[in-house]
Order: C-alpha cells, then sequence, then structure tokens
C-alpha cells in the first residue's frame, strides 16, 4: 500500500511510518514484522529463528552478556543499529559548515527558490517540519485516508508526513505510495497538478491557480540545489550495507 521510506536520521524523529502511526523507534520493528503487507510473522517466531542461528546468539552475548535473545535485547539492538543511520556529509551540510565548499550559482539559486517556496514545510536541517499534511495529490486508494487512519479525526483525511528531502534525488518513486518515477514528475505536480480538497494545505491555496508556480529555470536550479543533499559518504558506509 505504501512506498517504503529510507531510514536517516531517526534518532531527532517523532514519528515513523507515513501516518505517524509509531512514535518510538525501540517498538517500530513490531510493526513491519506483524504487518501483512511487509514480513507478515510474528515477533516470537522471529526470535525462535535468531536464537537456532549459529551467529546471533553469540553476538548478543558479545552486546548484552549472555545469550538470551529477548524482545527487549532483540528492539534495543534494531534500534541501536539504526541510530547510526545518520545522513550529515551531504554538500549542503559542508557548506552550511564552512568547510572550504561553495554552491555553484545554480545550486545557490536552487537553495533560494527552495527557502522561497518549500521550507515552510521541508524545512532544515532535517528537510521536515514534521507535520501531517496534504499536498493535492488525487486520492487512488480511498482505504489509506493517511493520518486519519491514526487519529479518526477528518481534519487529517488523506494527510500524510513531511518526508525528508536528503538524500531525494537517490530514492525514487516518490510519494506515499510511490506515484511519481521522476523528481521532474514532483516537480510538475507542484506547479500544475495539484487537486483541490478541502483538505489541501492552505500554503497551496494562496495563489491562483492552486500549488507553487515554477518556472522552467527554477525546476531545473532546483533539482541542481536537490543535487547537493545527496550524502555519498552516507549511502557508501559499509557498516551499514549487506555487502
Ligand atoms: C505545504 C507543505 C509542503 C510544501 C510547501 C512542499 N511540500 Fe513537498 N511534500 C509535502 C508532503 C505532505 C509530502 C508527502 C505527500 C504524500 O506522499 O502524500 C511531500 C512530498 C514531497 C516529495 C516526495 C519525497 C519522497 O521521499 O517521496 C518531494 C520530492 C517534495 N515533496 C519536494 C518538494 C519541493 C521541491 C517543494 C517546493 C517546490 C515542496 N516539496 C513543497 C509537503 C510540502
Amino acid at each position: 500500500m505504501r512506498n517504503a521510506p529510507g531510514i536517516q536520521n531517526v534518532a531527532w524523529k517523532k514519528y515513523f511510518q507515513w501516518d505517524g502511526g509509531v512514535f518510538n523507534l525501540d517498538l517500530f520493528p513490531v510493526h513491519p514484522i506483524e504487518n501483512p503487507n511487509e514480513m507478515d510473522e510474528t515477533l516470537e517466531n522471529v526470535l525462535n529463528k535468531l536464537r537456532k542461528h549459529a551467529q546471533y546468539p553469540g553476538l548478543f552475548k558479545a552486546a548484552f552478556g549472555t545469550e538470551e535473545i529477548t524482545t527487549e535485547r532483540f528492539l534495543k539492538a534494531l534500534s541501536q543499529f539504526q541510530l547510526m543511520f545518520i545522513s550529515a556529509q551531504s554538500k549542503y551540510d559542508k557548506v552550511q559548515r564552512n568547510e572550504n565548499v561553495t554552491f555553484t550559482t545554480d545550486e545557490q539559486e536552487g537553495y533560494m527558490v527552495y527557502k522561497q517556496k518549500c521550507a515552510s514545510c521541508h524545512a532544515e536541517p532535517f528537510f521536515s517540519d514534521e507535520s501531517f499534511r496534504n499536498n493535492g495529490l488525487s486520492v487512488k486508494n480511498q482505504y489509506d485516508k493517511g493520518r486519519a487512519l491514526i487519529t479518526l479525526n477528518d481534519k487529517d483525511m488523506y494527510a500524510y508526513i513531511v518526508p525528508s528531502l536528503r538524500n531525494v534525488m537517490l530514492t525514487p518513486p516518490y510519494m506515499h505510495d510511490g506515484r511519481f518515477e521522476t523528481i521532474e514528475k514532483v516537480l510538475d505536480h507542484y506547479a500544475t497538478g495539484m487537486i483541490d480538497s478541502p483538505y489541501l494545505d492552505p500554503i497551496f491555496k494562496k495563489q491562483n491557480p492552486i500549488g507553487i508556480p515554477l518556472t522552467d529555470r527554477e525546476k531545473y536550479v532546483l533539482k541542481s540545489f536537490l543535487n547537493t543533499l545527496s550524502d555519498t559518504e552516507f549511502i557508501r558506509n559499509r557498516m551499514l550495507s549487506e555487502f
């Protein structure tokens, strides 16, 4: 039903999932393990598999003192690992920290367009203010009511958490259901593709037609800026890789 979000900078996040249905990193894994759309497993069965595994009991002993694999240890180990997923070495970060790196003129112009037209929701430094909003996507799945599935409040209908734009150029497809394959389609959506509804965020209703007006030049420089948010040190970190 949903597009899997990347794991990054989770130490600072208050909410997880597109609808914020999980708000504690330690408890997060229970959801994908037991969700029929994801692993469709039981926590107990997963723990039993680890207990019978050739390596894991020894690894738990090294970390916790004994070989015992309990729910608490299992969840704490997973959280601790996920806390290592820190993305803070992009070109953008280096420019912000004055590490002798500067934006090109296109990137700088894109940064200005971003600050004017995107930053109210995709706010620095995480590139999300962690609010839940509706950005005018057509409803393709009437059962996925977004944040309203959690709060049961009509005002949250079809609202989703503002996703971070860090590493965004590396993580198509886009939006909660992955409907856009390219960043160009995302920008076209903001400029000319929005669907009006009572749930649409008021920011997009300020202009007529609704949305965020973007010229071809603005789209071009915005892409240059978004590229500066790609953190190759992070995505190539071997400690976080299976290979
Ligand atoms: C009023 C708040 C708001 C503003 C302003 C806004 N966005 Fe968004 N953006 C969102 C929300 C909410 C989503 C997630 C919507 C969903 O999936 O249902 C989103 C999703 C995205 C995504 C998809 C990311 C992913 O990982 O799937 C991109 C890319 C994006 N926005 C870029 C921009 C750009 C570029 C601008 C400025 C031109 C902008 N946004 C302005 C609220 C906003």
